[in-house]
């Protein structure tokens, strides 16, 4: 039985794309910030399905510590990992800080599912057919630089760009992890899952609700929005193919000229490794890039 782990299922589109993997008869585990919601998640998901191997993994993505402990136990409690959904987001009209100091979105909706990759990648290699599935969106194209020197978000914060450029991290993390998994057995692509009505729109003033309630009615729903995650976890025709972006129509589309930009993708992903291996306890080998040419 295949073993998938996937963020964010307490609501929208992961909770769709966690039933059909359900009822595709796969062992989820559901990696979630919210114990008392996605407990309420997974028994639901039980009963509905029939699939009785549902569980839940304590995991905060904005936290550092808290991915860490949760690739750890994963591990410790699992001996297979054969799809990895990076599902989870957040969007916040207002700057906020991670625990590690790090702007709340680029911690949330990047850096911490990149850690999580990094974490279980050993054991994805181990599949005949690990995926890495990552959920990100159209908005990346919106993006003009990343400016990596400001993690803290500190130089004109604007909710919805912050949320882009986490984005464009997911995209350009992706392509990079495609690259340096090549000619392994695991893939690595992305996907924009449409317009979709579900939490994520910030709506903590009233004009925000107003709007929120109008866009609604010409919104997909979870179900629709879940369909090219689906795909691309469970498709047999995509076995083999990696760095990959698709669009909310399973068919591939074009991401960003910065999203492919090769100097912009290294230098992100450098940053990452530097980042995290200057937190205690994250020690591995920090240049993949540079793994990867003497090789
Ligand atoms: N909706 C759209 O139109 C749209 C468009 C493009 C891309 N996307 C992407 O689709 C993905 C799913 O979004 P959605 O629309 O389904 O949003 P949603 O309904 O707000 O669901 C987001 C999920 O992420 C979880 N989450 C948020 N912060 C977390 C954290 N710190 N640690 C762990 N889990 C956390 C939430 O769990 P809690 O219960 O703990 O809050 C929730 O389960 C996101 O990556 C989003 O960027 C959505």
């Amino acid at each position: 039985m295949k073993t998938c782990l996937i963020t964010g299922t307490t609501n929208g589109i992961g909770l769709a794309t966690a039933r059909s993997l359900a009822e595709a008869g796969l062992n989820v585990v559901m990696a979630t910030r919210n114990l008392p919601q996605a407990s309420l998640v997974g028994d639901r998901l039980k009963k509905t399905t029939g699939n009785n191997n549902v569980s839940i993994i304590s995991c905060d993505l904005s936290s550092l510590d808290s991915v860490w402990l949760c690739a750890q136990t994963f591990l410790e409690t699992h001996d297979r990992l054969d799809l990895l959904i990076n599902n989870a987001g957040m969007m916040t009209g207002n700057r906020e800080l991670s625990t590690e100091g790090i702007e709340l979105t680029f911690a949330t909706n990047y850096l911490g599912p990149y850690l999580l990759t990094r974490l279980l990648m050993g054991t994805l290699k181990q599949s005949n057919d690990g995926r890495i599935v990552n959920v990100t969106s159209n908005i990346h194209k919106m993006v003009r630089n990343l400016p990596l020197e400001d993690l803290t978000g500190g130089n004109r914060y604007g909710g919805m760009l912050a949320y882009a450029r986490s984005k464009l991290a997911n995209v350009m993390s992706t392509f990079s992890l495609a690259s340096l998994l090549a000619g392994t057995s695991v893939t690595a692509n992305c996907l924009h899952p449409g317009i979709v009505a579900s939490n994520l729109l910030p709506e903590n003033t009233p004009l925000l609700r107003f709007a929120g309630k109008l866009v609604r009615r010409v919104m997909w729903n979870a179900e629709r929005g879940s369909q090219t995650s689906i795909h691309l976890a469970l498709s047999e025709e995509l076995k083999g193919v990696s760095g990959k972006y698709f669009g909310a129509n399973t068919r591939e589309a074009v991401p960003s000229a910065l999203a492919r930009d090769h100097k912009a993708q290294q230098e992100l992903w450098r940053f990452s490794e530097r980042l995290l291996s200057n937190h205690s306890g994250f020690a591995w080998e920090t240049d993949l890039y540079r793994t990867e040419t003497s090789r």
